[in-house]
């Protein structure tokens, strides 16, 4: 239970959360996003928990118990994770490059400056690669190393470690935050970061951003809780636990929140600026405030160094649960691989295709990869989870798993949440933004990239899934499927949104024709009257 804490906090809380809610209004995600957390984040943990400790496997193949067809979920799930630790390895790559560079604190001066030209040498686009950016790309390399080395030899003693570190983020935060309360401005940051604004609620992008970061957080839709359960020997009260494991991690990420706004509250403050307009937001707004904070601080060059030590350490923990997931799943798959070798050749590629994010332009492309990963990729798996753990395997078999060693049984209200609110929540969600996809490109974006990085690697992420069944979907239907694709995405190239958003409805229907009268077809064939033919 420690272990799946140590997935959940990460840099997630610290990184990713901050950007997530200050790109979406501040205080108005405050809404969605407990929303999402108590109606879909910690019931579906639950379910993710029981599910995993009743079927004592890896995600992949605890879905092909309960139906040989609905395997792919569980790759889908574990592709997503490792697509999204792809690019989470180029972020601890940062955090290397700064705590290397504690002694000196060289961005004291222009912090943003320091993040945009020094440390990413950003280009003007994603389509301007440039070329990898060395230190970086080593530091990416030196990651991997150590969470190859610790998923290999050493989850138990580095679990002992990490356990150590747990309450350093807490004693860094508080420290930050006292000392920035005293900065003018910080205050109105706080109140900008804390007053809900309704007319937000009606957008569906920031009910996706709510749930994409739940998922993200809570580690949900990677198979990796499912995989931790599954190790479960002794009776432990589920409910609380996920409950435990669901409010601890909110209330980490809400927290540094306070930290990031009361420095962008001081900061617009010194430049006479908006709030909203004061920094630009996006994946590099905790590298810009952090550093700022803690140049301010006296011992600013220790405080840097433990900080982003810190970052390593939590960010760690999350990785390894993911190769964990991962290697333990091809395990189950191929049992004649060695674990090892498994595990050598997933940081291989893992490493090579997370040099994409480490170029000028990678953090446009990170941008993109993780919008999409987390939107239509950890939001998908989820809203698959409930339906197949709801109408395939049934809430009641979970339910009285949850139950079997608990003080605080779970009854109508989680059931309710599974079967009711989290698929009707999720199918709108998605449904909506997905439209939203079509009307205008990500962030301004140039469709060929959104097409590569957003479609394209979500497409793939399914594909590979499906090939990685057992029992292999039909050529036909697979290549029908491809088809589909294929054409939506040279669409793409050669649309605008808008007349892609109409295309691409119609052949997504045509696909789904093709789908069912393939199924009519052989259904037919397999119709008793031409079986006694
Ligand atoms: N939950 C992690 C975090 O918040 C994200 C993560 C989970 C990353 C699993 C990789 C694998 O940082």
């Amino acid at each position: 239970m420690l272990a799946a804490i140590g997935s959940a906090v990460g840099l997630g809380n610290l990184w990713r959360f901050p950007y997530i809610a200050f790109k979406n209004g501040g205080g108005a995600f405050l809404v969605p996003y407990f929303v999402a957390l108590l109606t879909t984040g910690i019931p579906l943990l639950m379910a993710e928990y029981a599910f995993g400790a009743r079927s004592k496997t890896g995600a992949p193949h605890a879905m092909r118990k309960i139906s040989p067809k609905v395997e792919w979920v569980g790759w889908w799930a574990i592709l997503t994770g490792f697509v999204i630790l792809t690019y989470y390895m180029a972020v601890m790559a940062w955090s290397w490059f700064y705590m290397i560079k504690s002694p000196s604190i060289p961005w004291a001066e222009d912090a943003k400056g320091y993040f945009f030209n020094s440390v990413l040498q950003i280009s003007d686009g994603p389509m301007q690669i440039g070329g990898i950016i060395w230190p970086l790309a080593l530091a990416t390399l030196a990651t991997w190393i150590i969470c190859y080395l610790i998923t290999r030899w050493g989850t138990k003693s580095v679990g002992a470690v990490v356990k150590w570190t747990v309450p350093l983020p807490y004693i860094l935060l508080v420290i930050l935050l006292v000392h920035g309360l005293r900065q003018m401005g910080s205050i109105e940051g706080l109140i900008y970061y804390l007053t809900p604004t309704w007319d937000v609620l009606t957008n569906p992008q920031v009910w996706m951003a709510a749930y994409g970061q739940v998922f993200f957080s809570l580690s949900l839709g990677f198979g990796v809780m499912i995989a931790y359960a599954s190790y479960l020997k002794s009776k432990e009260d589920l409910p609380w636990q996920a409950t435990f494991a669901g409010l601890a991690n909110s209330a980490t990420e809400f927290f540094a929140g306070f930290v990031v706004f009361a420095v962008l509250g001081a900061l617009a403050a010194v430049t006479s600026v908006n709030i909203t307009e004061v920094v630009a937001g996006g994946p590099g707004l905790a590298f810009v405030a952090f550093p700022m904070a803690l140049a301010a601080l006296p011992f600013a060059k220790f405080f840097s160094f433990v900080f982003f030590l810190m970052l390593l350490t939590l960010g760690i923990d999350s990785a390894f649960s993911l190769l964990e997931a991962a290697t333990t799943a091809i395990q189950d798959r191929y049992p004649k691989f060695r674990r090892g070798r498994i595990l050598f050749v997933l940081c291989l590629i893992g490493f090579l295709i997370g040099l994409l994010f480490v170029t000028n332009a990678g953090l446009y492309w990170l941008d993109i990869v993780d919008h999409w990963m987390n939107s239509y990729g950890l939001v998908g798996v989820g809203l698959a989870e409930a339906l197949i753990l709801t109408f395939l395997l049934g809430t009641k078999k979970l339910k009285s798993e949850l139950n079997a060693h608990t003080i605080r049984p779970v009854g109508l209200i989680w059931e309710l949440s599974i079967w009711f609110i989290t698929p009707i929540a999720l199918t709108v969600t998605i449904i909506l933004s997905l439209k939203g996809e079509f009307t205008s490109a990500y962030e301004g974006y140039p469709p060929i990239a959104l097409a590569i990085g957003g479609w394209g690697i979500w497409t793939l992420t399914i594909v590979l899934a499906l090939l990685l069944q057992k029992d292999k979907m039909k050529w036909a239907k697979l290549l029908g499927f491809l088809l589909i694709i294929g054409v939506v995405l040279v669409a793409m190239f050669v649309s605008t949104a808008l007349a892609m958003g109409l295309f691409g409805s119609i052949v997504l229907a045509g696909g789904l024709l093709w789908l069912l009268a393939i199924d009519w077809l052989k259904r037919k064939k397999l119709s008793p009257k031409s079986a006694t033919k």
